[in-house]
């Protein structure tokens, strides 16, 4: 049974209550916004920003991450992103807490003949987009970078791709929910009816499954960490994508002298790392960006991303269960979309009001049961 709950005394808000399931970025910006708009938040979670949040990369991408047939989530991606710098702002001064916020943007490299080819078609598709890309040469990308590898033979930069350290922001988003009168329980949710009081936020990730139905599935990521030899901002500012030989890989370097490389994409569910990821991630790593064999190796690391049978989340109304709204299942796109998410679930609690950007992303499109347009979600 749970326990605790919003009639704390340590909620300063006096508004309706609200129940969200699920501490990761998501989660708490969802309870930070409502209890922003003076609901009485409680946030269950046994270990806050201890799932895909506390393994993301923390790139905020939706140039470089638009694939071919994903155009509404292109432009959900596209939304959010446009929100960062606003939303990066006034969390820092809510918590207090950096965030590891950086806008130098994302170059997007190919190693071998063979690699540019393969990403010119994806450039071309995201510049037919009418997205922010700009094709560039090998002596114009190691203008911008000089410490890529001369072997690189081609590239694009997009400078609206920007990135963010996530375990940073999982820290500042529970300061500044905390502050704002939300309640963290550290105990999980077994099933919903275990939750007394309020409209329910289910916000658990892949483990959105189990609780409301949903085909949230784990989908497996390996990724690792490497920091600068002296601990200094390490030699390349960009965010790197790249293809190596075939092999995609990112490297996402952090004025705190990490540098992330990630990832795989498998459909796994076990958190084990293995030689195999960990051989061909430093492999592709060193040959777009070779200083990067002097850095030390600090962390292997698996996590599960939250996928979905269209890639894209759930967002909305949880159909046959009256009160029950879900926010999960970002993928690959956790941390981009968390701002666009937060507001559009806050907005939606607050008003009763679907904002027209929820129709896409709505659960009722997994289910037989559907949620007829204009009927009150609650
Ligand atoms: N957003 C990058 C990843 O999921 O690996």
């Amino acid at each position: 049974m749970l326990s605790g709950g919003p009639s704390s005394t340590e909620s300063v808000n006096r508004g309706p209550f609200l129940t969200v399931v699920g501490a990761g970025v998501v989660g708490l910006a969802v309870a930070w916004r409502c209890a922003q708009r003076g609901m009485r938040v409680t946030v269950h979670d046994p270990a806050p920003g201890s799932g895909a949040s506390g393994v993301a990369a923390g790139m905020l991408a939706p140039v470089a991450e638009a694939y071919f047939g994903e155009r509404e989530l292109t432009a959900l991606l596209v939304g959010s992103a446009a929100r960062w710098p606003g939303f990066a702002a006034e969390l820092t001064e809510a918590s207090g807490l950096d965030l590891g916020y950086r806008t130098e943007g994302t170059l997007m490299v190919g190693l071998t003949g063979d690699d540019v080819a393969e990403a010119r078609r994806l450039w071309a598709y995201q510049q037919e987009l009418g997205l922010a890309i700009t094709p560039l040469r090998p002596t114009e990308l190691r203008e911008r970078e000089p410490l890529l590898a001369p072997r690189v033979r081609g590239g694009a930069w997009a400078p609206g791709d920007h990135q963010v350290d996530p375990r940073r922001l999982v820290a500042a988003l529970r300061v500044a929910a905390e502050r704002a009168g939300a309640v963290l329980v550290p105990e999980p949710v077994e099933q919903l009816s275990d939750v007394a009081e309020g409209p329910v936020v289910v916000a658990a990730g892949w483990a959105t499954a189990d609780l409301t139905g949903l085909p949230v599935r784990p989908v497996k990521g390996q990724l690792l960490r490497l920091r600068t030899p002296d601990g200094g901002v390490p030699g390349f500012r960009h965010v790197v994508r790249g293809y190596a030989d075939g092999q995609q890989v990112y490297l996402v370097p952090r004025v705190d002298g990490e540098v992330v490389v990630g990832a795989t994409v498998e459909e796994r569910s076990d958190r084990q790392v293995t030689v195999d990821a960990v051989l061909r991630l430093l492999r592709a790593a060193v040959e777009l960006v070779p200083e990067l064999a002097e850095y030390e190796l600090v962390e292997t690391a698996a996590g599960l991303r939250p996928g979905t049978p269209d890639n894209a989340p759930v967002l909305g109304p949880l159909p046959g269960r009256p009160g029950v709204l879900v926010a999960a299942g970002h993928h690959r796109h956790g941390i981009v979309l968390t701002p666009l998410t937060a507001d559009l679930i806050a907005d939606l609690i607050s008003t009763g009001v679907p904002d027209p950007q929820l129709a896409a992303f709505a659960p009722d499109r997994f289910t037989t049961t559907r949620i007829a347009e204009g009927q009150p979600w609650s």
